[in-house]
């Protein structure tokens, strides 16, 4: 029986982690990975493993392993541990609901506290989004384009929750955007938005803000679909 290669030997660690840095440096270092598809779903992150690999202790492995849980990149199976988490949850739909919810909220909340500096920022990402054909850069910069918009929310918690939704995504689209064509008309709806936004229109920002999100769900939908059907038609 040939083995399969272990995916944690594509983590190369250049040199020995100072200990006060040790749980950024892993929890990043494995983020990568999982979003780069290095880590595949179903991959076990073992306490010890890791400790060895980094040359650390257990202590930071397991501090980042939760972090990385939180960001719902890492699921905790019985017996099992700690495994990278699947791609997209059957509950998609679900999940973009309460999305919708969620950054509605923080948009209507953040809206009236942007300055100019956040406007120019969002606009950057924009303009930066034209010409990206990277499609970790381009996850990047969506992400960042609404946390602007919704950053200025009083709440953290809302705010916790609505980067968590977001990183969801990104780590889907990273691997789908190709397939998907999302690009051009998503585009339009941030240089909508962000128009919308800055003369404080607060109640049609929002309704562009959910046909923006909705419409991304509908592409997902429709995609996963298609996934669907051809892996049926693969197997009769
Ligand atoms: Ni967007």
């Amino acid at each position: 029986m040939t083995q399969k290669p272990n995916p944690l030997s594509s983590i190369k660690i250049s040199g020995p982690i100072p200990a006060h840095l040790a749980r950024s440096v892993i929890e990043e270092t494995l983020r990568n990975a999982i979003l780069d598809g290095r880590l595949p779903c179903g991959t076990a992150m073992r306490q010890q493993e890791l400790a060895s690999l980094f040359g650390v202790s257990r202590m930071p492995v397991r501090e980042a392993l939760r972090q990385l849980e939180a960001q719902s990149l890492l699921h905790v199976v019985t017996h099992k541990g700690a495994v990278v988490a699947p791609l997209i949850e059957d509950n998609s739909a679900e999940t973009y609901a309460l999305r919708m919810l969620l950054e509605s909220e923080a948009l209507r909340l953040s809206i009236p506290l942007l300055t100019e500096k956040d406007l120019s920022e969002a606009e950057a990402c924009i303009n930066a989004l034209e010409c990206e054909k990277d499609y970790t850069e381009i996850g990047r910069l969506n992400r960042l384009f609404h946390m602007v918009l919704y950053g200025k929310a009083p709440n953290q918690r809302l705010l916790t929750l609505v980067e968590h939704g977001l990183n969801e995504e990104e780590r889907f689209l990273r691997f789908n955007l190709e397939a998907m064509g999302l690009g051009e008309t998503s585009q339009e709806d941030h240089r909508e938005l962000l128009s919308l936004v800055a003369q404080k229109k607060v109640d049609e920002s929002i309704l562009t803000l959910r046909n923006h999100l909705m419409r991304g769900m509908e592409v997902i939908a429709t995609y996963l679909k298609g996934l669907e059907t051809a892996e049926k038609k693969a197997r009769q």
